[in-house]
């Protein structure tokens, strides 16, 4: 009996430990201590916003939405459906971030609104996911740079010797696609070591790298340089949608959904993707002039802004290259340079659509990578992994370690993962953080009625709850496909929460009796005097 209580009471103080909360008045009085200047305005906001999310999605895996991958439908023509639904399900969580982000203007994200609401655990968990969107998005957005540059780079055949413009085969891919490429044309030359054949995507592993050392040495000008980028991406796709749409032939827009409703859903999980980054707004709650206002509408807006060009696209795309069957290799990689290379003979277009992606592709990598490692310092403020991590660096005074880490690790991700895995897995990780954010939305409604909410998420609890019900049945509907990212992404959660367990929960409890002896020592030693 006795051991039977003590095991009921260790239960319970092991579940109240770890879904003990952060009290959103601590991380208040945290954040006001940064003294971080507010410069940003609505239009800064919309800028950065659209800058974060217009990047691989609508450059490269749009290709893939359409047309289908190796473990996925295409929504063909239907591809704009498949966007407003993405667009729908990204608004409803978008809503939810909005009130957060005024509510608690801290940095963070999602981690922190976590940590405000369902506790230890769960923040620990939400954390790990996070790094599904944002390190594993990033090896999925240096896989589409990559693919970008080769397509850039074949456009100067006749100027480039051949080994530049033309790059082997083996170096410029993950193993997954150069055993594609080498099945469909055994002649190809893969070097082999042992009988394993070595493929490593050389320009994607130097991106990483570059991208790494500009982060490590501080992005002082990063808004303006983000200005800049959204032009030339911006203007790089009206060029398209302008020129593309002469090239247009209505007869491609039937069968309008070759792959019926599952083909449009298909779609709508690999195309979300796309929409990825609005919640990297709410990270810059703290910089902002006026966030109570300007947050809701830059995070919106952005996503206003970014939908109707991504319609846009997806029109003139599936006007010009057929999708209701089996596409070109190119089309899947590249499709708008391909579109306008390949279909439209237009290089001159397609050479600057390779250069607006590549300069798209670049910032958005920039906010990815930065992302990563804003949540990881803040998981190490929080104890949960090593404090090493928190080591500013004394010359560029940001976490060089932290970042040299992610940028490494990243590296292991593109020799392992391929473009797709990487975007499925990403996408999973966004959605559950997505979900976990609408369901913290209505707790803290519950638990914590009175905290002033200069926005409120309108109608709750049905918009909370139509976010989690979309984000939900995307993500259960791709699941019950058989995919390698149906399979790792539990294989992720199982492998975050021994982690907790083995390591994250013990630092904390090691680091609480740590406190609690100063506190007793310095008590003693006063009483001493
Ligand atoms: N939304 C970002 C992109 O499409 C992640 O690259």
């Amino acid at each position: 009996m006795a051991e039977k209580y003590s095991r009921a009471t260790l239960t319970r103080n092991f579940l109240k430990t770890i879904t003990r909360i952060k009290n959103p008045d601590e991380m208040l009085a945290d954040a006001g201590k940064g003294g971080l200047e507010k410069t940003l305005g609505v239009w800064d906001l919309i800028i950065l916003g659209v800058g974060a999310i217009i990047g691989s999605g609508i450059f490269a895996i749009v290709g893939i939405a359409a047309a289908g991958g190796d473990s996925s439908l295409g929504a063909g023509p239907a591809l704009m459906v498949s966007m407003v639904i993405a667009a729908i399900a990204c608004i409803f969580s978008a809503l939810c971030y909005s009130e957060f982000a005024t509510m608690i203007p801290v940095a963070g994200g999602a981690y922190t609104y976590t940590f405000a609401t369902l506790g230890e655990f769960a923040a620990w968990m939400v954390g790990w996911v996070l790094m599904l969107e944002y390190a594993i998005g990033f090896i999925a957005v240096a896989c589409a740079w990559s693919n970008h540059l080769v397509q850039f780079l074949s456009g100067f055949e006749r100027f480039l010797p051949a080994w530049l413009a033309n790059p082997p085969v083996w170096l410029v891919n993950d193993p997954f696609s150069a055993a594609k490429i080498v099945s469909a044309n055994p002649d190809i030359f893969v070097p082999k070591l042992f009988g394993v054949p070595i493929c490593i995507n050389l320009p994607a592993i130097l991106i990483v790298l570059l991208i790494t050392a500009i982060l490590v040495k501080g992005t002082k000008d990063s808004a303006k340089m983000a200005g800049i980028m959204v032009f030339v991406k911006l203007a790089v796709i009206a060029l398209f949608v302008i020129a593309g749409a002469f090239y247009v032939r209505p007869e491609n827009w039937t069968p309008f959904a070759p792959n019926g409703v599952e083909g449009i859903f298909a779609g709508a999980f690999i195309i979300f993707f796309a929409y990825i980054g609005f919640d990297a707004l709410a990270t810059a709650a703290e910089e902002c002039k006026n966030p109570q206002k300007d947050l809701p509408v830059g995070i919106i807006g952005s996503l206003i802004v970014t939908t109707i060009v991504y319609v846009l696209v997806a029109l003139i795309l599936t006007g010009m290259q057929d999708t209701s069957s089996a596409v070109p290799a190119g089309f899947l990689k590249a499709p708008m340079a391909y579109c306008m290379m390949t279909i439209a003979h237009q290089n001159w277009a397609a050479g600057l659509i390779s250069i607006g992606s590549l300069a798209g592709l670049t910032s958005v990598l920039l906010v990815l990578e930065m992302a990563a490692t804003r949540i990881l310092y803040a998981m190490s403020r929080d104890h949960f992994i090593s404090k090493r991590f928190q080591k500013i660096h004394p010359k560029f005074k940001t976490p060089a370690l932290l970042t040299w880490t992610v940028g490494l690790l990243a590296v292991v991700g593109i020799l392992t993962l391929n473009l797709d895995v990487a975007a499925e897995l990403c996408n999973y990780g966004t959605f559950t953080s997505f979900i976990i954010v609408c369901v913290a939305v209505l707790i803290l409604r519950k638990t914590d009625p009175d905290r002033p909410r200069p926005f409120k998420v309108p109608f709750s609890p049905v918009v909370p709850s139509l976010g989690i019900i979309t984000c939900g049945g995307l993500m259960v509907y791709k699941s019950m496909q058989p995919s390698s990212s149906a399979l790792l992404f539990p294989v992720w959660l199982g492998v975050g929460a021994m982690i907790y367990l083995l390591y994250g929960f013990v630092k904390n409890r090691l680091n609480e009796n740590k406190i609690h002896n100063e506190k007793v020592h310095n008590k003693r030693q006063e009483l001493l005097k």
